[in-house]
Protein backbone atom coordinates (compact mmCIF):
# COMPACT_ATOMS: atom_id res chain seq x y z
CA UNK A 1 0.00 0.00 0.00
CA UNK A 2 1.53 3.24 -1.17
CA UNK A 3 1.66 6.89 0.94
CA UNK A 4 -1.57 7.97 -1.29
CA UNK A 5 -3.49 5.03 -1.25
CA UNK A 6 -3.00 5.21 2.79
CA UNK A 7 -3.78 8.62 2.76
CA UNK A 8 -7.18 8.23 0.84
CA UNK A 9 -8.64 5.04 2.76
CA UNK A 10 -7.42 6.48 6.08
CA UNK A 11 -9.65 9.89 4.55
CA UNK A 12 -12.58 7.48 3.50
CA UNK A 13 -12.98 6.34 6.97
CA UNK A 14 -12.65 9.59 8.64
CA UNK A 15 -15.42 10.66 6.65
CA UNK A 16 -17.50 7.46 7.64
CA UNK A 17 -16.89 8.87 11.17
CA UNK A 18 -14.70 5.38 11.75
CA UNK A 19 -11.76 6.51 14.24
CA UNK A 20 -10.62 3.15 15.38
CA UNK A 21 -9.53 0.36 12.77
CA UNK A 22 -10.41 -3.68 13.97
CA UNK A 23 -8.25 -6.08 12.24
CA UNK A 24 -9.22 -10.02 12.22
CA UNK A 25 -7.19 -12.37 14.25
CA UNK A 26 -4.27 -13.39 14.23
CA UNK A 27 -2.16 -16.25 16.03
CA UNK A 28 -5.42 -16.46 18.40
CA UNK A 29 -5.21 -12.36 19.16
CA UNK A 30 -7.63 -9.79 18.09
CA UNK A 31 -5.37 -7.18 16.55
CA UNK A 32 -6.11 -3.65 16.84
CA UNK A 33 -4.79 -0.55 15.13
CA UNK A 34 -5.38 2.98 16.44
CA UNK A 35 -5.70 5.22 13.82
CA UNK A 36 -7.62 8.06 15.29
CA UNK A 37 -4.57 10.26 14.83
CA UNK A 38 -3.79 9.31 11.43
CA UNK A 39 -7.13 10.14 10.65
CA UNK A 40 -7.64 13.39 12.46
CA UNK A 41 -4.87 15.99 10.22
CA UNK A 42 -4.47 19.01 11.85
CA UNK A 43 -5.27 21.65 10.09
CA UNK A 44 -3.25 23.40 7.29
CA UNK A 45 -1.75 22.27 3.56
CA UNK A 46 1.30 21.18 5.42
CA UNK A 47 -0.04 18.94 8.61
CA UNK A 48 2.35 15.87 8.99
CA UNK A 49 -1.11 13.82 7.98
CA UNK A 50 0.87 11.33 6.13
CA UNK A 51 3.66 10.77 8.57
CA UNK A 52 0.48 9.94 10.98
CA UNK A 53 -0.86 8.05 8.29
CA UNK A 54 2.09 6.11 7.54
CA UNK A 55 2.72 5.47 11.56
CA UNK A 56 -0.72 4.15 11.77
CA UNK A 57 0.34 1.73 8.79
CA UNK A 58 3.75 1.02 10.66
CA UNK A 59 1.66 -0.27 13.58
CA UNK A 60 -0.59 -2.34 11.60
CA UNK A 61 2.53 -3.80 9.60
CA UNK A 62 2.96 -7.11 12.14
CA UNK A 63 -0.81 -8.06 11.19
CA UNK A 64 -0.64 -8.48 7.54
CA UNK A 65 -0.89 -5.98 5.31
CA UNK A 66 -3.23 -7.71 3.18
CA UNK A 67 -5.69 -8.19 6.34
CA UNK A 68 -5.41 -4.38 6.81
CA UNK A 69 -6.46 -3.39 3.13
CA UNK A 70 -9.09 -6.05 3.50
CA UNK A 71 -11.28 -3.95 5.98
CA UNK A 72 -9.86 -0.51 3.77
CA UNK A 73 -12.41 -0.78 0.72
CA UNK A 74 -12.52 3.07 0.08
CA UNK A 75 -13.69 2.75 -4.08
CA UNK A 76 -17.17 2.05 -3.66
CA UNK A 77 -17.34 0.93 -7.42
CA UNK A 78 -14.84 -1.64 -6.37
CA UNK A 79 -16.20 -3.14 -3.86
CA UNK A 80 -19.17 -5.70 -3.55
CA UNK A 81 -21.91 -7.67 -1.18
CA UNK A 82 -19.21 -10.78 -1.62
CA UNK A 83 -15.99 -9.16 -1.17
CA UNK A 84 -17.46 -7.92 2.03
CA UNK A 85 -18.59 -11.47 3.25
CA UNK A 86 -15.57 -12.57 2.31
CA UNK A 87 -13.64 -9.71 4.51
CA UNK A 88 -15.19 -10.62 7.59
CA UNK A 89 -14.84 -14.38 6.98
CA UNK A 90 -14.87 -16.37 10.14
CA UNK A 91 -15.09 -12.83 11.88
CA UNK A 92 -13.04 -12.88 15.35
CA UNK A 93 -12.36 -9.35 15.27
CA UNK A 94 -14.42 -8.59 19.10
CA UNK A 95 -16.28 -10.64 22.07
CA UNK A 96 -19.16 -11.48 20.06
CA UNK A 97 -17.56 -14.55 18.12
CA UNK A 98 -17.41 -16.02 21.55
CA UNK A 99 -20.74 -17.49 21.45
CA UNK A 100 -22.79 -17.10 17.93
CA UNK A 101 -23.40 -20.07 15.70
CA UNK A 102 -23.63 -18.47 12.43
CA UNK A 103 -22.79 -14.62 11.40
CA UNK A 104 -25.70 -13.16 9.83
CA UNK A 105 -24.43 -11.21 7.24
CA UNK A 106 -28.11 -9.79 5.84
CA UNK A 107 -30.54 -11.60 3.06
CA UNK A 108 -32.70 -10.63 0.56
CA UNK A 109 -32.53 -8.59 -2.79
CA UNK A 110 -29.60 -7.28 -3.69
CA UNK A 111 -30.09 -4.62 -5.62
CA UNK A 112 -32.96 -3.54 -3.38
CA UNK A 113 -33.95 0.12 -3.07
CA UNK A 114 -35.18 -0.22 0.47
CA UNK A 115 -32.70 -1.43 3.21
CA UNK A 116 -34.02 -2.22 6.79
CA UNK A 117 -30.90 -2.49 9.07
CA UNK A 118 -32.02 -4.02 12.53
CA UNK A 119 -30.13 -4.59 15.75
CA UNK A 120 -28.34 -7.66 15.69
CA UNK A 121 -29.37 -11.57 15.44
CA UNK A 122 -31.63 -13.49 17.92
CA UNK A 123 -30.89 -16.88 18.94
CA UNK A 124 -33.32 -18.23 15.49
CA UNK A 125 -31.49 -15.91 13.05
CA UNK A 126 -27.88 -17.25 15.32
CA UNK A 127 -29.58 -20.56 14.45
CA UNK A 128 -30.35 -20.06 10.68
CA UNK A 129 -27.88 -17.47 9.60
CA UNK A 130 -30.84 -15.23 8.52
CA UNK A 131 -31.76 -11.87 9.44
CA UNK A 132 -35.44 -11.40 10.83
CA UNK A 133 -36.74 -14.77 10.73
CA UNK A 134 -37.41 -14.93 14.44
CA UNK A 135 -41.33 -13.32 15.96
CA UNK A 136 -39.93 -10.03 15.54
CA UNK A 137 -38.94 -11.27 11.43
CA UNK A 138 -42.36 -12.37 11.21
CA UNK A 139 -43.72 -9.11 12.68
CA UNK A 140 -41.72 -6.92 9.98
CA UNK A 141 -43.03 -9.44 7.37
CA UNK A 142 -46.13 -9.40 8.21
CA UNK A 143 -45.86 -5.49 8.24
CA UNK A 144 -43.83 -4.95 5.09
CA UNK A 145 -46.46 -7.34 3.12
CA UNK A 146 -49.73 -6.12 4.32
CA UNK A 147 -48.81 -2.57 4.06
CA UNK A 148 -47.65 -2.75 0.60
CA UNK A 149 -50.63 -5.22 -0.31
CA UNK A 150 -52.99 -2.09 1.30
CA UNK A 151 -51.45 0.65 0.02
CA UNK A 152 -51.19 -0.57 -3.46
CA UNK A 153 -47.41 -1.79 -3.85
CA UNK A 154 -45.88 -4.53 -5.29
CA UNK A 155 -43.21 -5.29 -2.97
CA UNK A 156 -42.77 -7.90 -0.90
CA UNK A 157 -40.60 -8.83 1.77
CA UNK A 158 -38.45 -10.74 -1.13
CA UNK A 159 -37.91 -7.21 -2.95
CA UNK A 160 -36.05 -5.70 0.16
CA UNK A 161 -32.69 -5.86 1.49
CA UNK A 162 -31.98 -6.63 5.15
CA UNK A 163 -29.34 -6.60 7.66
CA UNK A 164 -28.29 -5.66 11.18
CA UNK A 165 -25.55 -3.27 13.08
CA UNK A 166 -23.78 -6.33 14.53
CA UNK A 167 -23.65 -9.88 12.55
CA UNK A 168 -23.71 -12.00 15.78
CA UNK A 169 -25.87 -12.53 18.23
CA UNK A 170 -25.00 -10.05 21.72
CA UNK A 171 -25.32 -12.50 24.46
CA UNK A 172 -28.93 -13.19 26.29
CA UNK A 173 -30.39 -11.18 22.97
CA UNK A 174 -28.34 -7.62 25.10
CA UNK A 175 -28.10 -4.37 23.37
CA UNK A 176 -24.71 -4.65 21.57
CA UNK A 177 -21.69 -2.86 23.36
CA UNK A 178 -20.30 0.63 21.16
CA UNK A 179 -17.01 -1.07 20.25
CA UNK A 180 -18.97 -4.05 19.06
CA UNK A 181 -21.13 -1.53 16.83
CA UNK A 182 -18.21 0.30 15.88
CA UNK A 183 -16.28 -2.61 14.69
CA UNK A 184 -19.14 -3.97 12.82
CA UNK A 185 -20.49 -0.95 11.90
CA UNK A 186 -17.43 -0.78 9.39
CA UNK A 187 -19.05 -3.76 7.53
CA UNK A 188 -22.69 -2.34 7.29
CA UNK A 189 -21.65 1.11 6.02
CA UNK A 190 -19.91 -1.02 3.15
CA UNK A 191 -22.82 -2.92 2.53
CA UNK A 192 -24.38 0.25 2.54
CA UNK A 193 -22.19 1.70 0.39
CA UNK A 194 -22.33 -0.75 -2.25
CA UNK A 195 -26.20 -1.48 -2.17
CA UNK A 196 -26.73 2.85 -2.29
CA UNK A 197 -30.74 1.96 -1.41
CA UNK A 198 -33.03 4.69 -2.46
CA UNK A 199 -33.45 4.83 1.54
CA UNK A 200 -33.24 3.32 4.85
CA UNK A 201 -35.55 2.42 7.49
CA UNK A 202 -33.08 1.87 10.86
CA UNK A 203 -34.75 -0.28 12.66
CA UNK A 204 -35.04 0.52 16.69
CA UNK A 205 -32.64 3.28 18.69
CA UNK A 206 -29.43 1.29 17.99
CA UNK A 207 -29.93 1.22 14.15
CA UNK A 208 -30.59 4.93 14.33
CA UNK A 209 -27.46 5.83 16.29
CA UNK A 210 -25.41 3.56 14.31
CA UNK A 211 -26.31 5.22 11.35
CA UNK A 212 -27.32 8.73 12.78
CA UNK A 213 -24.95 8.88 15.72
CA UNK A 214 -28.22 9.97 17.46
CA UNK A 215 -28.39 11.06 20.80
CA UNK A 216 -32.07 11.18 20.93
CA UNK A 217 -33.81 8.36 21.85
CA UNK A 218 -35.93 6.56 19.09
CA UNK A 219 -39.66 8.46 20.04
CA UNK A 220 -38.34 11.14 19.44
CA UNK A 221 -36.66 10.37 15.67
CA UNK A 222 -38.71 8.63 14.45
CA UNK A 223 -41.35 9.58 11.56
CA UNK A 224 -39.26 11.87 10.11
CA UNK A 225 -36.38 11.63 7.45
CA UNK A 226 -32.35 12.29 8.21
CA UNK A 227 -30.05 11.68 6.52
CA UNK A 228 -26.80 8.99 6.05
CA UNK A 229 -24.50 10.25 3.22
CA UNK A 230 -27.28 11.45 1.35
CA UNK A 231 -29.60 8.13 1.84
CA UNK A 232 -32.70 9.01 2.92
CA UNK A 233 -33.31 7.26 6.45
CA UNK A 234 -36.32 6.69 8.38
CA UNK A 235 -35.79 5.87 11.88
CA UNK A 236 -38.80 3.48 13.43
CA UNK A 237 -39.50 1.16 16.34
CA UNK A 238 -38.31 -2.26 16.24
CA UNK A 239 -40.05 -4.83 15.88
CA UNK A 240 -39.34 -6.67 18.88
CA UNK A 241 -40.71 -3.53 20.63
CA UNK A 242 -44.01 -3.61 19.09
CA UNK A 243 -44.51 -7.39 20.29
CA UNK A 244 -45.31 -6.24 23.76
CA UNK A 245 -48.83 -5.74 24.45
CA UNK A 246 -48.83 -2.56 25.60
CA UNK A 247 -47.08 -1.13 22.52
CA UNK A 248 -50.05 -0.72 20.45
CA UNK A 249 -49.98 3.15 20.07
CA UNK A 250 -46.54 2.48 18.78
CA UNK A 251 -47.65 -0.06 16.41
CA UNK A 252 -49.42 2.49 14.26
CA UNK A 253 -47.01 5.05 14.62
CA UNK A 254 -44.31 2.02 13.11
CA UNK A 255 -47.67 0.85 10.46
CA UNK A 256 -47.27 4.84 9.86
CA UNK A 257 -43.73 5.19 9.53
CA UNK A 258 -43.21 2.37 6.80
CA UNK A 259 -46.02 3.28 4.64
CA UNK A 260 -44.06 7.21 4.20
CA UNK A 261 -41.20 4.82 3.40
CA UNK A 262 -42.53 2.64 0.87
CA UNK A 263 -44.26 4.72 -0.88
CA UNK A 264 -41.26 7.13 -1.10
CA UNK A 265 -39.31 4.16 -2.54
CA UNK A 266 -41.38 2.69 -4.83
CA UNK A 267 -44.42 5.14 -6.21
CA UNK A 268 -44.29 5.27 -9.65
CA UNK A 269 -43.27 7.92 -10.80
CA UNK A 270 -41.07 8.81 -8.33
CA UNK A 271 -41.96 11.93 -5.94
CA UNK A 272 -39.66 13.82 -3.66
CA UNK A 273 -38.45 13.25 -0.43
CA UNK A 274 -40.56 16.62 0.69
CA UNK A 275 -43.77 14.54 -0.16
CA UNK A 276 -43.44 12.42 2.18
N1 LIG B 1 -33.73 -8.41 15.92
C1 LIG B 1 -32.83 -7.76 15.15
O1 LIG B 1 -32.49 -6.61 15.42
N2 LIG B 1 -32.33 -8.38 14.11
C2 LIG B 1 -32.66 -9.62 13.76
O2 LIG B 1 -32.13 -10.13 12.76
C3 LIG B 1 -33.61 -10.28 14.57
C4 LIG B 1 -34.12 -9.66 15.63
Amino acid sequence: MDREELRRQLAFYKDLGIRTLYLPERAGQVEVARVEEAATPPPGPDSGWEDAALKAEVSVKPVDSKMFSALFQPDAGADSLDRIQQDMGDCRRCRLCEGRNKIVFGSGNVGAKLVFVGEGPGADEDEQGLPFVGRAGQLLTQMIDNTALKEGLAVRRGDVYICNVVKCRPPGNRTPEPDEMEICGQFLLRQLMVMQPRAICALGSTAAKALLGAREGITKMRGKWHQWREIPVMPTYHPSYLLRPYNQNAKREAWEDLKKVLHYVYDEPPRPLSDF
